[in-house]
């Protein structure tokens, strides 16, 4: 065949080697090598698209282990391109192991490849899959619920609507940071983040909420549940005891059950999680985790006087308390409330903010505040578990917040949260009279209606299945105890949704849920 020759189906030939390895051949066969085309109006490099069906044919076993390839000449006179281009295929695929090449008896396939082979010939096949066991914590972290964000749906909870995010700033420091960037964030290798970003965090907090600590003791997670998962696995021991609010944030238990420690429910009324019923049920407790600025999920402010009780409780049991700040930014009107940690003389309170909220969620950026006696010890645990959080956003959030955006877009969602919830709340009255009481601060992304009324006692968790067949996601209260519930409710979220999807929602609610 004339060298140029674009010939479609190159029906090759190849030299079978049996009886031995290479250049123990004595039985020699001819045998066919299956069609390999080379697609001229196809980008990929004639090298490339020469390897890939080799590397096809042996996998599949039409090459088999100890075939002998023609020459390179044979192979590059056949399929009508230079030898370059072969030789480029072939050594490829000796380097990925192949095929073998001997000065004296040429390139062979190298066996056996019959393990891998036969393994794709199970994929293929489909074979029932077989059930995967995990250790006994992998069994209950697996159970655990998935995301049920459905943005734009009536009543789903989750991350805000980033409609008004300023994405068009946001993509421009993005540009402006990373193509100079700063050589502490390339080449960052501190387990707490990036410093500037810290800076900004402490002195955003020290402004809006009162707190005291320096930026050296801001430490960047990837969101809350990493900060919660690093305090559980660092400060507790199988066995020990941590207060949870009740009802309350339930996600929290996979940390505590990582590292073998148990929850104890403590209940929350109106001035927050009751302290005196904590020492109750567990004086000895080593961790309380409590969200002071907006109970998650009945929405109530903790009193001066319970944070104080709190803060004593902590001092004498030599106990922490987390501080889980998720949402407080949001608070719709009035100034932010002061946090839990700019009471604590004692260094025992551990607080923890996240961008989740205020900003979105898949950001992955939070942070602890640490007392000063746990930031070494953290950093370098968390050097020898994760070294640190991505540096791709730090230095563009902390710019975000220098020049002021932060500031000014909390102003604008803080508005318009203020006038969802209240087309949520107005909807719910004009819908179901007084059968919803509404709980909580105005603050936050949701709103906690509990059953009264003509709908007090009714399950909620029948509700919720009710109206998700309709359309309409909530979450049911009852969900959030962990112990038997002593109120029913739904959770409404009104993050993502305008006034108008919220009246719908709630209309769809009132004709399957009756009253
Ligand atoms: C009370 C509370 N804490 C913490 C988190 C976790 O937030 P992150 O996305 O930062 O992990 C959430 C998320 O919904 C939350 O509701």
């Amino acid at each position: 065949m004339k060298k140029g020759q674009n010939r479609e189906n190159l029906v090759d030939q190849c030299i079978v080697a049996r009886g031995g390895g290479i250049g123990m051949a004595r039985i020699k066969r001819l045998i066919d090598l299956p069609k390999v085309q080379l697609n001229r109006s196809d980008p990929t490099p004639l090298n490339r698209q020469i390897e890939r069906q080799l590397r096809e044919l042996i996998l599949s076993g039409d090459l088999r282990a100890q075939m002998r390839l023609p020459s390179t000449r044979q192979l590059a006179d056949g399929l009508g391109c230079s030898r370059g281009t072969v030789v480029g295929a072939i050594e490829q695929l000796i380097a990925e192991g192949f095929l073998i090449s001997s000065s004296r008896s040429g390139t062979f396939v190298v066996g056996p490849l019959r393990a891998a082979v036969d393994r794709r010939g199970d994929k293929q096949a489909a074979r029932p899959v077989k059930p995967v066991r995990l250790s006994h914590l992998g069994e209950f972290l697996a159970e655990a619920r998935r995301p049920t964000y459905r943005p734009g749906t009536a009543f789903s909870t989750g991350s805000p609507d980033v409609a008004d995010f300023p994405f068009g700033r946001w993509s421009r420091l993005c540009r402006s940071v990373w193509r100079q960037p700063p050589l502490d964030a390339v080449y960052n290798q501190d387990p707490a983040g990036y410093l500037p970003l810290r800076r900004a965090i402490a002195a955003y907090l020290h402004d809006t909420r009162g707190t005291r600590f320096e930026p050296s003791n801001v430490f960047i997670t990837s969101g809350s549940q990493q900060g919660l998962d690093l305090v559980a696995r660092l400060l507790l021991n199988e066995g020990d005891l941590v207060w949870m609010e009740e009802p309350g944030f339930i996600e929290a238990r996979y940390a505590l059950r990582s590292v073998g420690a148990g929850a104890v429910a403590v209940p929350v009324d109106s001035e927050g999680l009751s302290v005196t019923e904590g020492r109750r049920r567990a004086a000895d407790a080593k961790l309380a985790i409590v969200t002071p600025s907006h109970q998650y999920p009945m929405g109530m402010i903790m009193s001066y006087a319970r944070r104080m009780e709190l803060l004593d409780w902590a001092r004498q049991a030599e106990a922490w308390i987390l501080e889980d700040d998720y949402d407080s930014e949001s608070r719709h009107s009035g100034a932010p409330l002061p946090a839990l940690q700019a009471l604590d003389a004692d260094e025992t309170v551990i607080y923890m903010g996240t961008f989740s909220k205020a900003l979105f969620s898949s950001l992955r950026i939070g942070y602890l505040v640490l007392p000063p006696r746990l930031m070494e010890r953290f950093c370098r645990a968390r050097y020898n578990l994760d070294p640190f959080t991505s540096l791709m956003a730090q230095p563009v959030l902390t710019r975000f917040i220098e020049d002021g955006h932060f500031a000014t877009y909390i102003q604008k969602i803080r508005r318009k949260f203020a006038a969802r919830r209240e087309s949520v709340v107005a909807a719910a009255r004009d819908y179901f009279g007084d059968a919803f009481e509404f709980q909580g601060d105005k603050a936050g992304l949701y709103v906690t209606a509990v059953f009264s009324g003509p709908l007090r006692g009714r399950p909620d968790d029948e509700a919720a299945r009710k109206a998700l067949a309709a359309g309409v996601v909530v979450a049911p209260l009852s969900s959030y105890y962990q112990g038997p519930p002593t109120a029913q409710g739904l959770i409404l979220g009104f993050g993502s949704i305008d006034e108008k999807t919220s009246r719908a929602g709630m209309a769809t609610l009132s004709s399957v849920i009756d009253r």
